[in-house]
């Protein structure tokens, strides 16, 4: 295969897609580390309403800044696009890239920083010789109104290769770059030896915490108070290992069952995302996230009963509630 002649990452701007939460806490402390990061917004009337407001209004540690970030959409790009932080929700990311595609160079560099599976894939076999990363992250951030932003929580975040590219020089190196090269301050980015793991145990918990919040009606926290929840949640878990196992996927995984109540009971006051969602009538990544996991299931022929019902009824309320 040819060896690909990507530049370094540290000296190429990063262009975000998906001016929301995780997109724009990108930017802002790009933006504030005397970085360059352009954000790609939908369409021209969110850019204009964008520009209205003159940038986005970033609280961090309760102070708040105005921070005009550099910014396009699809109808305005001009520069070709060379490396690409991809942090639309996941069932957004398909439609999303369609619109820039032909400004994304053959051999980008593109991380998805996102929750939920199986859109990697996708994403790759669109850009066959591009270097498509995962990376999942614990930051938290939201939006309490357009364009003004809240860096709520510090986490960690990790970033890697399902398989690692052979068409590069010095693959884990190149990764090695990009890391730093996403490590705004006071933002740090770790290359993991194992990503899939990551984001499989990722997915777990989600599996298990947020369709719950959702048909439940609940805080995280309040789903420790139900038994119903607590029962659910077991037998999530339960499903999950089996999968898991079938998978090879199951290495130190035991405490998952443990991880899922640590989790529920350190956000026990967030909404979580899938609710937040349900409650402002847009759509949920219950897909790419419990959708994911039965449809991985029935490819190794199990079945997982609880977690298609939640599947379902995730499904049928959203479907209700946007209707
Ligand atoms: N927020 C967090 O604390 C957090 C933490 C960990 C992981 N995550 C994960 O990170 C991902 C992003 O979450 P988020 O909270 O940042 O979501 P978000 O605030 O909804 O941001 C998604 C952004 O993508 C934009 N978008 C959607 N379709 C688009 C299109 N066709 N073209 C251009 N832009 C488009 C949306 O634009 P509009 O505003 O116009 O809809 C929105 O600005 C999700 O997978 C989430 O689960 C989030």
């Amino acid at each position: 295969m040819q060896k690909s002649t990507v530049s370094s990452p540290s000296t190429q701007v990063w262009s975000i897609l998906g001016a929301g939460a995780i997109g724009g806490l990108w930017a802002c402390c790009a933006q504030r580390s005397g970085c360059t990061t352009e954000l790609i917004f939908r369409d021209q009337s969110s850019l204009a309403a964008y520009r209205e407001h003159g940038g986005i209004a970033f609280t961090a540690n309760e102070q708040t800044e105005l921070l005009n970030i550099p910014a396009c959409c699809p109808q305005a790009l001009v520069q070709p696009i060379q490396q690409l932080l991809i942090t639309t929700k996941a069932q957004q990311t398909l439609t999303a890239l369609h619109a820039i595609k032909d400004h994304v160079q053959p051999d980008a560099i593109m991380v998805l920083l996102q929750n939920g599976l199986g859109i990697a894939e996708q994403v790759q076999a669109q850009f066959p010789q591009a270097l498509v990363l995962q990376a999942s992250t614990t930051e938290g951030a939201y939006r309490p109104k357009p364009f003004s932003l809240v860096h709520a929580g510090r986490g960690q975040t990790l970033i890697g290769a399902a398989v690692l590219p052979t068409n590069i020089k010095d693959p884990s190196q190149q990764l090695t770059d990009i890391a730093k090269s996403l490590s705004y301050a006071p933002l740090s980015v770790t290359v993991s030896e194992n990503i899939e793991a990551v984001l499989w145990r990722k997915l777990a918990i989600n599996c298990a915490i947020n369709p719950l919040s959702v048909i439940h009606r609940c805080r995280n926290g309040e789903l420790l108070n139900k038994p119903e929840a607590m029962t659910q949640i077991a037998t999530v878990v339960d499903e999950i290992l089996a999968l898991s196992k079938a998978l090879h996927l199951d290495d130190n995984l035991a405490d998952l069952h443990q991880q899922v109540l640590e989790v529920a009971r350190a956000t026990a006051n967030n909404r979580s995302s899938m609710l937040q969602d349900i409650e402002s009538g847009r759509e949920t990544e219950i897909e790419a996230i419990t959708g994911h996991l039965c449809r991985l299931a029935a490819k190794q022929g199990l079945s997982l009963p609880c977690n298609q019902q939640l599947l379902d009824e995730v499904r049928r309320i959203s479907t209700q509630n946007r209707s």
